[in-house]
């Protein structure tokens, strides 16, 4: 059984997927911290984010794993954790113009699909690109201002600074960010986090 969780950014995925997860005792899978993880290792090797090729060939010398940990997903570079870099504003920056590589997808994808199921998957294009065969499928929105509210809680920048800069991610990131068309859609902005973890438990197959 897979479920995918899919929406734009700071819509709540990962701590609803986190919460799904839990409750159906089974891993969850943060694709974004994949993509994440390739544009930190772009910039520590002083690349320009545009250049496939030399990504690629980073990525292929250089291990990069995702830890898929119920209390949240590491990232292992060789022996080293990365995680915690992963997060700021710079990264937020500069992961988009990764993530449209065509080669950085498929790089990513081969990753996700040799992950044993059951688990919760959640991203972008979980639910129409990577595991389009996933019985349960899910898209978390909201509006701009709301997520620009709770990121601000998470990082040093005001809420117009932060708004701005999701608007921004959005619409570099549309072209992989679309619903599955057997997608349940979900508005978080009125639900509580516990809400939107319930909503998705109700909606999922005996
Ligand atoms: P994403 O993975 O989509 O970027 P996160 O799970 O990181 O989103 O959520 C962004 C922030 O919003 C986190 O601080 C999280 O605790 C908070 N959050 C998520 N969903 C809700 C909700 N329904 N109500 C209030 N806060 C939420
Ligand atoms: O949590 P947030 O939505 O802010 O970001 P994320 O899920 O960690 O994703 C970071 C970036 O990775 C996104 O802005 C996309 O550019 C890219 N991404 C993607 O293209 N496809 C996915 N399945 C997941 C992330």
């Amino acid at each position: 059984m897979i479920v995918t969780i899919d929406g734009v950014a700071a819509s709540g995925k990962s701590s609803v997927a986190s919460g799904v997860a839990r409750a159906l005792q089974v891993p969850y899978i943060s694709s974004g911290l994949l993509y994440r993880g390739a544009t930190l290792l772009g910039l520590q090797a002083g690349l320009d984010l545009h250049d496939a090729r030399a990504l690629l060939v980073t990525l292929q010398a250089q291990p990069l794993r995702l830890e898929p940990l119920a209390e949240g997903n590491r990232v292992w570079h060789a022996e080293q954790d990365v995680t915690e870099q992963l997060h700021s504003t710079r990264m937020d920056r500069g992961v988009s113009v990764v993530a449209a590589l065509p080669e950085v997808r498929a790089w990513v994808d081969a990753q996700l699909r040799a992950l044993e199921a059951p688990f919760v998957a959640e991203g972008r294009d979980m639910g129409t690109n990577v595991f389009p065969q996933a019985p349960a499928k899910f898209y978390l929105t909201a509006s701009p201002r709301i997520r620009a509210e709770r990121r601000a809680r998470e990082r040093p920048e005001d809420v117009p600074a932060i708004e701005a800069a999701l608007i921004l991610r959005d619409q570099l990131d549309a072209a992989q960010s679309a619903p599955a068309t057997d997608a349940v859609v979900i508005d978080t902005g009125p639900l509580t986090l516990e809400g939107v973890i319930e909503a998705i438990l109700a909606h999922l197959p005996a």
